[in-house]
């Protein structure tokens, strides 16, 4: 290529725009409308009061990527440190939290921390309320400094102190922790007003996906299908368990995923009887099974998938008999769904209703243990748990069982373990409940029986 001067002063201004300005982010990110509308509909659940979240924080040295507090994605697609959201919801003249006619705006601001260029050199540009076009940028009415933030929420208080009384924070937040007791000490009280849990008014929301969210899961889905296909191919006598998670690894990158969803479970042999097993560090042997549980997360949303493999590519008698009642475990509870009745994830085993139940009850009444004895005792964990931005999914903040429903996105992941003859078996699929109350196996591209299993692995 010939380098004229023209070429040269091109690349100059190229080069101070890049300095200059911010790196957005790489995520794929739904329309700023769309964060916009979920704040609004955050600000209706408020009862007039206010909420605060934080963003997660950065540290300056890590070892994992800057993942950003789900609640806070979720809000606003945001994915830098350090910031601070506040919802004020509205309230019409007369059930305005201050007692008076006055009515409340709805309002919401994103606060910004001033920009550190001394850290900024190692962890990269960032913005604050300084940035030009931040409010088009960020898509929040407005952006202040987080500096302000204090000063502003003791000011609300002043000119209505009932709404000290509707604040809504994230349990488990140091920074509101601290935001509160600073309130308190304003307003010279010895303690800090309580507020309400906004973990819980953000789950209502987060639990039904929206066009935008399914199409993301959906990309999650489809590069952690191409990755567990690897795994068939990577999967062979000799090999290291951590070879195939990092074979797994590669494709999910390839294909645009910015990490796993959660550690990679590799479990060969013994190893496959241990549910949540991550030390990968066994090399596989013939003859063994392998539970490969081991997905990826595409612009924060994940995907969980597990396929449990013979490591020579042939299931013995046993271990098909076992996968087998799995499989059809997993099935009746598929083929028992009702959306709007079904429930999911009920320990007691009880309710007729709930797939655990349905789930339970094959694998109870199918095959037997090394002694004889039903296999029921040999799975011990739920049917399965909501997924979006977390894998396991707004799991603490709903009440299971959980009826399932339209725009419900989850997992059916029935298993039988037995340590006694180093058989462990799980599938794990994801479904999402169609608008028309029908399930869609969001993974029903990769093999599911064991003859599919076996093709997939003898097509390497
Ligand atoms: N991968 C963790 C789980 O299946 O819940
Ligand atoms: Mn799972
Ligand atoms: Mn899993």
């Amino acid at each position: 290529m010939r380098i004229t001067r023209l070429t040269l002063t091109a690349l100059a201004l190229l080069f101070a725009i890049t300095a200059l300005t911010p790196a957005l982010s790489a995520l794929e990110k739904q329309p700023t409308a769309t964060y916009h509308a979920r704040r609004a509909a955050l600000g209706e659940k408020l009862q007039g009061g206010i909420a605060i979240l934080f963003a997660a924080e950065e540290s300056e040295l890590d070892f994992a990527s800057y993942r950003q507090d789900p609640d806070f994605y979720y809000l606003t697609g945001w994915n830098e440190p350090g910031a601070a959201l506040m919802i004020l919801g509205p309230a019409k003249a007369a059930d305005s939290p201050m007692g008076t006619t006055e009515a409340q705006p709805y309002r919401e601001i994103l606060f910004l921390p001033n920009r550190n260029l001394r850290v900024e050199r190692y962890t990269g540009a960032k913005m604050d309320a300084a940035t030009p076009n931040v409010t088009t940028l960020s898509g929040v009415d407005e952006v202040m400094a987080l500096s302000d933030l204090p000063a502003l929420l003791n000011k609300l208080i002043a000119a209505n102190p009932a709404l000290a009384a509707r604040l809504a924070t994230e349990p488990d937040s140091k920074l509101a922790d601290t935001l509160l007791d600073w309130t308190a000490i304003t307003f010279s009280q010895h303690h800090p007003p309580h507020t309400r849990d906004l973990s819980k008014l953000v789950a209502e929301l987060r639990l039904i996906k929206d066009p935008g969210e399914i199409a993301l899961l959906k990309k999650a889905s489809y590069a952690s299908i191409l990755g567990q296909r690897e795994m068939f191919k990577t999967v062979h006598p000799d090999v290291t368990e951590l070879a195939v998670a990092g074979a797994m690894t590669k494709v999910w990158m390839d294909n645009g995923c910015e990490r796993p969803a959660y550690f990679p479970i590799v479990g060969s042999g013994p190893n496959s009887t241990t549910l949540h097993y991550s030390e990968n560090s066994r090399t596989m042997r013939d003859g063994e099974l392998v539970v490969v549980d081991a997905a990826c997360e595409y612009s924060m949303y994940a995907s969980d998938i597990t396929r449990t493999v013979p490591v020579n590519g042939h299931f013995t008698d046993r271990q098909r008999e076992i996968y087998n009642i799995v499989y059809n475990a997993q099935k009746a509870a598929i083929e028992s769904f009702v959306s709007g009745k079904s429930k999911l994830l009920d320990w007691s085993h009880t309710d007729p209703d709930a797939l655990d139940t349905v789930a339970y009850n094959y694998i109870n009444t199918h095959g037997k243990g090394p002694n004889g004895e039903p296999l029921g005792k040999y799975w011990m964990h739920g049917i399965g748990h909501m997924m979006g931005i977390d894998v396991h999914d707004v799991y603490t903040q709903i009440t299971y069982p959980a009826v399932l429903k339209p725009g419900m996105v989850f997992t059916i992941e029935p298993g039988v373990y037995i340590p006694e003859e180093n058989i462990g078996v799980r599938l794990e699929c994801d479904f999402l409940v169609g608008e028309d109350g029908k399930l869609i196996d969001l993974d029903a591209d990769l093999p599911h029986t064991a003859e599919e299993i076996e093709a997939a692995m003898k097509a390497k």
